[in-house]
């Protein structure tokens, strides 16, 4: 077993001069800047209403305390409790009287004492292994991770006259972003990636549900699958929460329930508060607890793909027994140690990797699959401060640096799938990826960029989501194809 990296991320704030270098630098820290800036000029609540589409990854973590009334209403009944979720004890500290017991009373409505559940310390997992077992595993017939954008002249499988449910904010076409980004479609090196069949899907997932479990990338995710699924029926929506963040689509002809649901770190997660008692951009992240918003749906699902990363970015602080271990991006505080990003994104995929594996009122035949991360293409600036994304096609290899924190976080999201396959009794439960980095990597044309409605964010680049139709679609042909190979594997057994 590989000790645990604690190197700290070294490329995600240098302020370079050539475009090149800094292309592909997250801009998250002036997230904060964009929080600040929409928080105080007194919009109405139509204009937050819109604007959460768009820059949620900012923005959703404050001032929003009142959404918990909307998850409340979908998590009536949490099937997943501390016990369930895991039967191993969590690792306690002396004093685990910590103000972290207090904060989520205090700070967030969650909908019990038991909300998060406890997650096993990193060190015992090896224990877990039983060998003897056989565990049939997501096949990787083909690895599609590596390959390149090749034109593609047949264009989109929908549009946005064809989409009805496509998202003003990345209705790139209406706001007149330009059509070249449509023609590529990625070539994996040792295989075919085929279209998105429409028809095909519900076909293989009948009676399933599948959610989309993570931020503002993974809700994309899902407006992109069903735009593709609309193609061949129209959906009916049957759950919204205010602020989009929990969504619930259902396909009749073959009751097939399409589901996202918002986390930003899996863990159990609370906005820093400042002096005045207003949250922060910052987050307390629990490595030992994970998010009850999450892991209450798990029971219900027969596909869970999860994915995350970008709210790493941010200064954040890592606690664990109660207490404050660490933090991410705080280079310069005092007396803390910055255990850099990738190390933060190890612990809570393996935490919600693990308590996927133990879920115990989770169905046998569960299927995860990690969506890795995806990075901004902000240049010469970001969100607010002038940062755009006006490149017209893909990058050449070369554009994109070596030292990319992309690579890194892709690297530690890979190798928590291997270790979760390795070292946790399973059974029939099952753990792929759709390894979709180095693609969207080069996809710096593919963005809104200013192509979005003005009229409620002025003056801003959206160079972090994705336009649909776009590139975004095809995480959803190597979700399809995952999903065929699955099905393809039942039926040979
Ligand atoms: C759970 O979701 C609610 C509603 O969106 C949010 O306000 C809250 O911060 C989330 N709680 C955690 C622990 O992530
Ligand atoms: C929390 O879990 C404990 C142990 O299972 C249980 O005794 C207690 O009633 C639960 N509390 C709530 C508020 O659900
Ligand atoms: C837009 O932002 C840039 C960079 O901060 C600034 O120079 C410019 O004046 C802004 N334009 C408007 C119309 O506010
Ligand atoms: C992108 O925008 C910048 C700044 O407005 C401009 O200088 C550049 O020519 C644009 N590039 C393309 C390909 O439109």
């Amino acid at each position: 077993m590989a000790p645990l990296p604690t190197t700290p991320s070294s490329s995600t704030s240098s302020p370079t001069a050539s475009p090149s270098r800094s292309l592909l630098h997250s801009k998250s820290r002036e997230w904060d800047v964009v929080v600040q800036r929409n928080v105080r000029s007194s919009v109405l609540l139509l204009l937050l209403v819109s604007t959460v589409f768009v820059f949620s990854v900012v923005y959703t973590s404050r001032g929003f305390g009142a959404a918990a009334t909307g998850e409340e209403a979908i998590s009536q009944s949490p099937l997943v409790t501390a016990e369930e979720l895991t039967n191993e004890p969590i690792a306690v500290a002396e004093d685990n009287v910590a103000p972290e017991r207090q904060s989520p009373a205090t700070g967030i409505s969650l909908p019990s004492a038991n909300s998060s559940a406890p997650v096993v310390s990193l060190p015992n997992t090896a224990e877990q292994t039983e060998t003897g077992e056989v565990r049939i595993q997501v096949e990787e017939k083909c690895d599609m991770s590596m390959g390149k954008w090749v034109r593609e002249p047949k264009g989109s499988v929908y549009t946005k006259l064809t989409c009805p449910t496509l998202p003003d904010f990345k209705n790139c076409q209406k706001y007149g972003k330009d059509p070249d980004h449509l023609f590529w479609r990625w070539q994996p090196d040792g295989c075919d990636l085929p279209r998105f069949a429409p028809e095909r899907f519900p076909d293989v997932v009948r009676g399933k549900r599948l959610a989309f479990i993570g931020d503002s990338l993974a809700r994309n995710q899902m407006e992109s699958l069903l735009c593709l699924l609309s193609q061949a029926e129209t959906p009916v929506n049957v759950y919204a929460d205010a602020f989009d963040k929990f969504r619930t689509w259902h396909f009749p002809s073959h009751d097939f329930t399409l589901m996202a649901t918002w986390t930003e770190f899996y863990a159990h997660a609370v906005p820093v508060v400042d002096a005045d008692g207003k949250p922060t951009a910052s987050f307390d992240i629990h490595l030992d607890r994970l998010s009850a918003n999450w892991t209450t749906r798990l029971p219900e699902l027969d596909y869970a793909v999860i994915s995350g990363g970008n709210w790493f970015f941010r200064v954040n602080y890592l606690w664990e027994g109660g207490r404050r271990t660490g933090c991410v991006n705080c280079r310069g505080e005092a007396g803390l140690a910055d255990s850099g990003v990738a190390y933060a994104v190890r612990r809570v995929v393996r935490a919600a990797l693990q308590g996927i594996a133990r879920c115990r009122d989770c169905k046998p035949g569960l299927v995860t699959f990690l969506r890795t991360y995806t990075p901004d293409h902000f240049e010469h600036g970001s969100w607010f401060d002038g940062g755009y994304c006006n490149r017209t096609r893909p990058l050449e290899e070369r554009e994109v640096g070596s030292g990319h924190i992309g690579w890194e976080l892709r690297r530690v999201q890979n190798e928590e799938v291997t270790r979760v396959r390795e070292t946790m009794t399973t059974g029939s439960r099952r753990f792929g990826v759709l390894d979709v980095t180095k693609a969207m990597m080069l996809r710096a044309d593919g963005h809104p960029g200013g192509h979005y409605d003005k009229r409620w964010v002025r003056n801003a680049s959206d160079c972090l989501h994705w336009c649909m139709p776009g590139p975004v679609d095809m995480w959803n042909e190597m979700l399809l194809q995952r999903i065929v190979e699955i099905a393809r594997s039942h039926v040979g057994r």
